[in-house]
């Protein structure tokens, strides 16, 4: 017979290692330009004119909740110093793409972010020095993969879903495999509000798979639908991915996300998972989310034929 379905997830994770998130602190957030439809820097001015900062002692809060909730849920956090000018830096996800040891460093499309590519290169080079990685690689030249917001590891599959399209190149997919030696699966994202891949598609480690499917093209739908049976496939409505259901952060067996419906919440629960909401939506300003703002980076791959070194 097939394993009890209704057994909690964190019990069938129990031997897995901590799980280690990069995060940034919010000290520097804020929206001071526009490179994707949520972030509409004249309103932020002038609610920062109208409220005298409310905005950036809520994000510190939010972001405060959100580290407790992953801390609670068993992360290990570790941290980049914030750096002033560089507002997206506090959206961790986007500096690397992480799996085996390895960092593969982000190349950013819009100049607004590019200033982060050395502050994320000095800090995962610290994070080798200290054991905490081994390998640090550069892309190819000319070739755009914002991280982890385009690249997520499933790890019931052992594959890389990577979006491309508004931000990351298609053929980033070939760097992403021949660094890493596993399957890469790519996904055209279509909607301008689902720009990052993590904002529309979150794989948990029981092999279900929260998703969005109005994010995708055709062809992408039905690689997902290819690779994901239907009964492992949560199909989030516009309510839910409108709240950014689909960036969250799966620790164990507890999902942390900003917001979630009673139907979503249901179903997890179904499939074994405790949801965690924790508010984020001074960040959802710029158009990110709890998987936004972290970056795992302890996970390994069953299988890979990437050369060590
Ligand atoms: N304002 C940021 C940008 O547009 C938000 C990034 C969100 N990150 C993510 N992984 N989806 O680049």
């Amino acid at each position: 017979m097939l394993q009890t379905v209704h057994q909690p997830v964190a019990d069938r994770m129990a031997r897995a290692e901590v799980p280690r998130l990069l995060m940034c602190a919010p000290e520097h957030f804020a929206v001071h330009y526009s490179i994707n439809p949520w972030m509409d820097p004249a309103a932020w001015a002038a609610a920062a004119v109208r409220d005298g900062g409310a905005a950036q002692a809520k994000a510190r809060r939010q972001w405060s909740a959100l580290h407790a909730a992953l801390t609670a849920a068993g992360a290990a956090i570790e941290t980049v110093p914030p750096v002033q000018g560089l507002p997206d830096l506090v959206f961790t996800a986007n500096a690397a793409v992480v799996l085996n040891g390895t960092a593969l460093l982000a190349r950013f499309r819009h100049p607004e972010r590019q200033g982060e590519e050395p502050v994320f290169a000095a800090a995962f080079e610290g994070l080798r020095t200290r054991g905490l990685l081994s390998r640090v690689v550069a892309l190819p030249d000319d070739v755009v993969l914002e991280g982890a917001g385009d690249c997520l590891f499933d790890p019931a599959r052992d594959l890389f879903w990577m979006g491309h399209g508004p931000r990351s190149d298609p053929r980033a997919a070939e760097a992403v495999a021949a660094t890493f030696g596993v399957s890469v699966v790519p996904l055209q994202l279509v909607d301008p509000r689902f720009y990052h891949l993590d904002t529309a598609l979150c794989p948990l480690p029981t092999g279900d798979l929260i998703y969005y499917p109005g994010a995708f093209s055709e062809a992408g739908r039905a690689a997902i639908e290819a690779q994901v049976p239907a009964r492992q496939r949560i199909a989030l409505g516009e309510d839910d991915a409108v709240q950014f259901a689909a960036n969250a952060v799966c620790v164990g067996g507890t999902v942390v996300m900003s917001r979630c419906s009673a139907a979503l919440r249901a179903e997890l629960a179904a499939r074994g998972y405790a949801v965690v909401e924790t508010l984020l939506d001074t960040f959802l300003q710029s158009g990110g989310s709890a998987a936004c703002l972290t970056l795992r980076l302890d996970r390994h791959a069953a299988v890979s034929t990437a050369l060590a070194g």
